[in-house]
């Protein structure tokens, strides 16, 4: 073991290196341009796990490739263990903001600046490398062992859950190992507690034909914008509750998670210092970390409509359009949520305008099972590369497929990330600390040899 451990250090610059290779390339996965950029990640991949020493493919979907990597020599008594990521990232945009360019890695202060480094490159890669110290150091590794990196995170795992139904049989694990989120605070190793669930959509408003002179038309029809602003103020009442009917009816009561929650240590200005808001505000009667792990929410995540341009226009827009995202807990449904939106908007959608709901993507709320043997070997491993002990901590962010892997593959799954606050993952100037890539990597060793 201390072989592998060794290996690792021996080796970080360069597994560094191959990182910033893998960072260089840009694997935009919600744009049609990036097509051939994703292929180029996939294949970049699919070559550093062969050097690991795995057996890896490439499987086609009708979207972006899935890449992965299998090792089987430990033997039929031999557990196997499915490790989850994701090599696509989200769009960089906007440029200007970004300190170095996105695609560019560049290391300030014991942080790799880049695109995809904490979401989900860097972590994925740790355990590409984490199964290079195995085989290169002891020659095996001590379980079975299946990488499966897929290409469409970013955009709802579209063509991923077919994916694992079709081949449930190859796939079968009996521990589901995901780094993709984050660490509590920086020096405190991490297990997640839950993910939010998703349900996104997009409203569509269409008014007249096309946009008119405000003075000729204003008043007499009806503006788009106008009628959209309606729509999106009821969303919410007085306390910053979500006002649709139905909305909270399948929303669990959670106390143990609540008290977990109190338990840990959090600053309020600390983390609106961080996102830099005058003030904090969410939903009367809860506290933040509550708010953001076990609250469903409601979020205008985008609004098109009329001029933005320099100086006035008179102008009475033709339509307006805005996307509309809704994070769920256990056990809200998106499904249904989807249902109660829809009858909502119809409700408030007023005279004189035509208003469209499209659903764009959906994920199921999760929470972990905080004990058993893999969440124990997980603990042990953290403490090791980190020297304390692992925090629980909810995540607000949601994985799409977690819950359809443990229901088609029967196994538990774990989540074990190394991302940090105030990382940027998804803003400008997404970041990985240099310290948490290397501990990382030792965690990611460590737990294959404690499962093992
Ligand atoms: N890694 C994140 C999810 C995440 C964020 C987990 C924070 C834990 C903490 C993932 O890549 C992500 O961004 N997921 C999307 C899913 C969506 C596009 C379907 C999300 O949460 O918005
Ligand atoms: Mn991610
Ligand atoms: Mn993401």
């Amino acid at each position: 073991m201390n072989g592998v451990h060794d290996y690792i250090d021996a080796h970080l610059p360069r597994f560094r290196e191959e990182l910033f290779e893998f960072l260089r390339i840009p694997s935009v996965s919600a744009r049609g341009e990036h097509r051939t950029d994703m292929r180029a990640a996939a294949e970049w991949l699919y070559e550093r796990m062969r050097e690991a020493g795995l057996e890896a493919s490439i499987e086609e979907t009708p979207g972006h490739p899935i890449v992965l990597g299998e090792w089987r020599e430990a033997g039929d008594d031999a557990p196997t263990v499915l490790i989850y990521g994701h090599y696509d990232v989200q769009p960089p945009e906007p440029l200007e903001l970004w300190t170095s360019p996105p695609f560019e890695p560049t290391v300030r202060d014991g942080r790799i600046y880049a695109r995809g480094s904490a979401d989900d490159k860097g972590q994925l890669y740790m355990h590409v490398k984490a199964l290079e110290a195995h085989v290169r150091a002891a020659g095996r590794l001590p379980l079975n062992v299946i990488v499966l990196a897929e290409g469409e995170e970013e955009v709802g795992s579209e063509h991923l859950l077919p994916f694992v139904e079709r081949h449930a049989d190859r796939l079968k694990a009996a521990a589901i190992v995901i780094s993709d989120s984050t660490m509590f605070a920086p020096g405190m190793p991490t297990i997640g507690a839950s993910l939010r669930g998703l349900a996104y959509f997009e409203i569509e408003v269409e008014g007249p034909a096309h946009d008119l002179h405000s003075g000729s038309y204003g008043g007499a029809v009806v503006d788009p914008a106008n009628a959209l602003a309606r729509i999106i103020a009821s969303f919410h009442d007085e306390d910053g509750r979500v006002a649709i009917a139905g909305f909270y009816d399948d929303v669990a009561e959670d106390r143990e998670f609540r008290d977990r929650i109190r338990e840990l240590p959090f600053d309020d200005e600390a983390f609106r210092e961080e996102v830099g808001a005058p003030a904090l505000g969410g939903e009367a009667g809860y506290g933040t970390l509550e708010r953001l792990w076990m609250r469903p929410t409601l979020d205008v995540n985008g609004l098109l409509s009329g001029y933005t341009g320099e100086g006035p226009k008179t102008v009475l827009p033709a339509g307006a359009m805005a996307k509309v995202s809704c994070r769920l807990v256990p056990d809200q449904d998106p499904k249904r949520i989807r249902e109660v939106f829809e009858a909502h908007v119809r409700r408030i959608a007023p005279e004189g305008v035509k208003v469209e709901v499209r659903a764009l993507h959906e994920a199921e709320p999760w929470k972990a099972r905080l004990e058993g043997r893999l969440h124990d070997a997980a603990a042990r491993a953290l403490e090791r590369a980190f020297g304390r002990p692992p925090v629980h901590a909810g995540e607000g962010g949601s994985i799409p497929i977690v819950p359809a892997f443990e229901r088609l593959l029967g196994a538990p799954a774990l989540l074990m990330g190394f991302g940090l606050p105030g990382e940027n993952a998804h803003a400008p100037d997404e970041w990985m600390s240099l310290e948490n890539f290397e501990k990382g990597t030792h965690a990611a060793a460590a737990l294959l040899a404690e499962l093992g």
